[in-house]
């Protein structure tokens, strides 16, 4: 069995993902819209974590509260630009310990090179969260994801901004165990591999590194 897609309808994250793509949004705001964004889709891919129940006495009386059954899962973010769905992320689960993965994608062969892994040790007993913003050919979130079972993760959440179909059915092919969240699946990818119409390159908008 595949692990599912879930594009994400919100109507808040609609409205951001508008500003986001929009090529007139210049850097701080890009990458404040990155992290309210990842902290949307952080609510939204932890909505199933397994729960338990907690005895709870408020001023008033007792009751049966549902609470998380375990500690929060590793979030993970693949450098650069997963960096931004991180700063959301890390508001809505403070104690959550953190990876990253530095991958960087050759602009002529479109394949992933890994320059960093840095991973918390928990990773080998709680799930991760897994950030990258954009999923075009699927090369990076393969390799990424190969990368964090290596490290020992019983599961993993896949999260992206922007997917192209194509990138989603290459991670569903090499990890069909991974479910993936998305801001928006889009209509397909260019012939530099870019996703269209996408938001043009997430890292370099992020921290202004473009041209
Ligand atoms: C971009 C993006 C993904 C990857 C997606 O990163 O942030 O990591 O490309 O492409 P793929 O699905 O075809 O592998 P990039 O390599 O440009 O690095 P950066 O985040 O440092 O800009």
């Amino acid at each position: 069995m595949i692990a599912p897609l879930h594009v994400v309808d919100h109507a808040l994250l609609s409205h951001r993902m508008a500003e986001l793509r929009d090529a007139a949004t210049p850097s701080p705001r890009f990458r404040r819209l990155l992290a309210e964004i990842g902290a949307i889709l952080t609510i939204e891919a932890t909505r199933s974590l397994p729960s338990t129940t907690r005895r709870v006495a408020t001023p008033l009386t007792e009751m049966d509260h549902r609470v998380l059954a375990g500690p929060e899962p590793v979030l993970v973010a693949v450098l650069r630009a997963g960096l931004g769905l991180l700063e959301g992320a890390m508001q809505v689960m403070p104690e959550a310990p953190v990876g990253h993965v530095g991958l960087a994608r050759d602009e002529h062969t479109l394949k992933p090179a890994e320059y960093l892994l840095r991973m918390p040790p928990e990773v080998t007993t709680r799930g991760a969260l897994l950030f990258d913003p954009m999923l075009a050919t699927g090369g990076s979130a393969v390799a990424a994801i190969a990368r964090v079972k290596q490290a020992g993760a019983p599961a993993i959440r896949f999260i992206s901004v922007v997917a192209a179909p194509e990138g989603v059915a290459k991670v569903r092919a090499a990890h069909p165990d991974v479910a993936i969240w998305t801001a928006a699946l889009d209509e397909k990818l260019n012939e530099r591999g870019f996703i269209v119409p996408g938001l043009g390159d997430a890292g370099d908008r992020c921290f202004g590194t473009e041209g």
